[in-house]
This record gives structure tokens, C-alpha cells and sequence, in this order.
């Protein structure tokens, strides 16, 4: 069969601030994923949060941008912001930029990674005899935070030793999204797909920060797991957290993690699925990054947090100024230019403008 994996995510609204959704809001979100299965729309779904962020990863046979799981997906966020409502929580509704999508989710606000692929897991399969991948799902960092890691994982044999085994030594081709520039966007390719969202240019301010998702298949033609979380060691700096304004490490956790260190540290979960014949997935995920084994890279993130912190927001803490998420830091230093004036320094100092009013 062609089987599509669907990640569809957002933030619809969180508990003490930007932390995590609410049961209620989880509950309802894996009542409609139930009753979606019951209709026959989607196979098998698993129903996740990633910081303030709720992740439905499906499996269905319905293709990429299909508008009735998008649709769907739409609904049952709209029903957990209407809970988020109800009890006062924090952003509700933070996500759904538009009042309805128009046929799928892209440009609507919420992230999507899909992937579809010829799903035939039979012994006598040369290509994909079982089928294996994971998904990542981070929180307070914009759409770039996988660059680096995807890239090592897939690309150098450093990180990759499979890159050096028949299977996989022709490597991999790299489909880059210009997010400035998307007229001629085309879906990804089998191997990764990352959302590409980026909500300040949809919505036009500031909003809340993208968090991409993605889906990355693994073993076999793919790099085995070990070599694909390995980059992730490096807690590498990544653009986007505190008021979406500043450069943090990003400190890989277990899934379902709530926001609560320091500077709101980017957050990225691992979990790990298999897909039967059917298109359902195993009894259990894997949920990589719940292990002792990563507690040191935690603390490394910590540590990296704070160096970069000591500085306040002065230099490399702080996004450039033209990434900067909220137009009011921007405004702040316009209205300092504005009281700056030109001295001539031949002549008598001119007195600052503050001493003139
Ligand atoms: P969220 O999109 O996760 O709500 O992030 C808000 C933010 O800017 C944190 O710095
Ligand atoms: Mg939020
Ligand atoms: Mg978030």
C-alpha cells in the first residue's frame, strides 16, 4: 500500500504559562484520534506534547496535504483551544492563525511533516523489509533547529559509519526549503521531512515560536538510529527561545516533557515507531532521549545555557536584529535612534537631547 505518516502540531494553548497543554485538552485531542480511527480516516495515530506543543502523528492512506485529515486535525485543535478557553490557560488557540484552512495546514499556522512511501513489510523485500523511524518534535526554537543534526546524521560518515556500507554509500540528496522564497515548494523526499513553518511570516508579528516537527526514517537504507540522535550530543546553539528572541542550546528530552528550565531552553524529543503491514504501529514507541544516557547532554545544555546567558542579551545571546520575534525590541531601539543627535565635534558639543526638552 502507499502509506503517508502525518505529524500535524500545535500550540493551542498551556498550563503557568508557555509549559505544556492540559489533560483535558490531551484527553480530548486522543478522543477525536479515536473516533478518527473508527471512521476509517486515519489507521493508527499516537497523540504526544513536546513542551506547550500537541503532536498527532498518524498513519494513513490518504497522501500528503490531504484535506480531510487536515481538516481533521484542524477540528480537534480547535477543540482543545475551546478547553484551553474554558479554563483560562495560557495562549489558547496560539497556533490557528487563520479563521479556516484553505484544503490543508500549511500557511493555516500549525507544523506538518508528511511522508508517503510504498509500505510492503515482507521478508522478500529487498528495499524496506520491516519499517522503522522516528519522530522529532522540539519546543521555543525556529524552523532551523535540525539542520545541523540532520544533516550530520545523514551526510558525515563521522557520525554516519553506514554512510561507508553498500546500502547507503550513494548517500542522500538534500531538498533545502528557502523560507523566504516558497512559491516553488515541493514535498520532501523519502528519507526526512521537517516542517517548514514559520509563523511570523504568516501571521505578520509575533505569534508564538514555530517549533518544528519531523519525520525521519531509519535502518537499513536509512542511518540506524544510533547514528541519526548522535549529533544531538553536541546540545548545538539553535535560534529562537526566550520571546522567540534569543540563541539557546537545545536539550534533548523525553516526550510528553513540560517546559521548566532555565531561559525556557529549547526542548527536542526523540520517539521511536514501527509500522506493521497494516499500517498500524507497534504496541509501544521507544522514547530515545528518556535515558540516563542523556543526562550528561542535559546538563551540558545547562551549562551552555547559562554561559550564554551570563551575557544577558548582549551579542551572540540575542537573535540578529532583523530575526528578532518581537517588533517591540525593535521599536525600543527606534526609539532610542530617534534621541540620538550628530555632534560636530569641531564645534561646542551639542547638549543631548534629553538635557534640551
Ligand atoms: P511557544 O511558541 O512555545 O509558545 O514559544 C513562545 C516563546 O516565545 C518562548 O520564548
Ligand atoms: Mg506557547
Ligand atoms: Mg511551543
Amino acid at each position: 500500500m502507499r502509506l503517508t505518516l502525518s505529524i500535524l502540531k500545535a500550540d493551542v494553548g498551556s498550563i503557568g504559562g508557555h509549559t505544556k497543554p492540559s489533560q483535558k485538552m490531551i484527553d480530548a485531542t486522543k478522543q477525536a484520534v479515536s473516533e478518527a480511527i473508527a471512521k476509517g480516516l486515519l489507521i493508527d495515530a499516537y497523540v504526544s506534547h513536546t513542551g506547550d506543543d500537541i503532536a498527532i502523528l498518524s498513519t494513513h492512506t490518504r497522501g500528503p496535504n490531504n484535506t480531510e485529515v487536515h481538516q481533521f486535525a484542524w477540528d480537534t485543535f480547535l477543540k482543545a483551544t475551546a478547553i484551553a478557553q474554558k479554563y483560562g490557560l495560557y495562549g489558547a488557540g496560539q497556533d490557528l492563525l487563520v479563521d479556516a484552512p484553505s484544503g490543508n495546514l500549511r500557511g493555516a499556522g500549525p507544523a506538518v511533516a508528511e511522508l508517503e512511501f510504498e509500505h510492503n513489510p515482507v521478508k522478500t523485500n529487498k528495499v524496506r523489509p520491516a519499517e522503522s523511524f522516528m519522530m522529532l518534535a522540539a519546543d521555543k526554537c525556529g524552523p532551523g533547529a535540525y539542520n545541523l543534526p540532520i544533516f550530520l546524521g545523514f551526510a558525515d560518515p563521522m557520525y554516519c559509519a553506514g554512510l561507508m556500507l553498500p546500502k547507503l554509500i550513494k548517500g542522500f540528496t538534500f531538498n533545502i526549503i528557502d523560507m523566504d522564497n516558497t512559491e516553488g515548494d515541493s514535498d520532501g523526499e523519502p528519507a526526512v521531512s521537517v516542517s517548514a513553518m514559520r509563523l511570523h511570516n504568516i501571521a505578520g508579528t509575533y505569534t508564538g515560536k514555530d517549533d518544528p516537527v519531523a519525520l525521519m526514517r531509519n535502518q537499513g537504507i536509512f542511518p540506524a538510529p544510533e547514528e541519526l540522535v548522535s549529533a544531538f550530543t553536541k546540545a548545538h546553539y539553535v535560534g529562537g527561545d526566550a520571546r522567540g528572541s534569543h540563541v539557546m542550546p537545545l536539550m534533548p528530552v523525553p516526550i510528553n516533557t513540560a517546559v521548566s528550565g532555565i531561559y525556557c531552553l529549547p526542548l527536542v524529543s526523540c520517539t521511536g515507531f514501527s509500522v506493521d503491514a497494516s499500517g498500524h504501529f507497534s504496541e509501544n514507541v521507544n522514547d530515545f532521549f528518556d535515558n540516563p544516557a542523556w543526562d550528561y547532554v542535559r546538563t551540558k545544555a545547562q551549562e551552555k545555557a547559562l554561559y550564554m546567558r551570563e551575557q544577558g542579551w548582549s551579542g551572540a545571546a540575542m537573535l540578529p536584529y532583523h530575526e528578532l520575534e518581537y517588533s517591540g525590541f525593535r521599536d525600543t531601539v527606534e526609539g532610542l535612534m530617534k534621541q540620538f543627535a550628530i555632534r560636530d565635534g569641531h564645534k561646542k558639543a551639542a547638549a543631548p537631547v534629553a538635557a534640551r526638552r
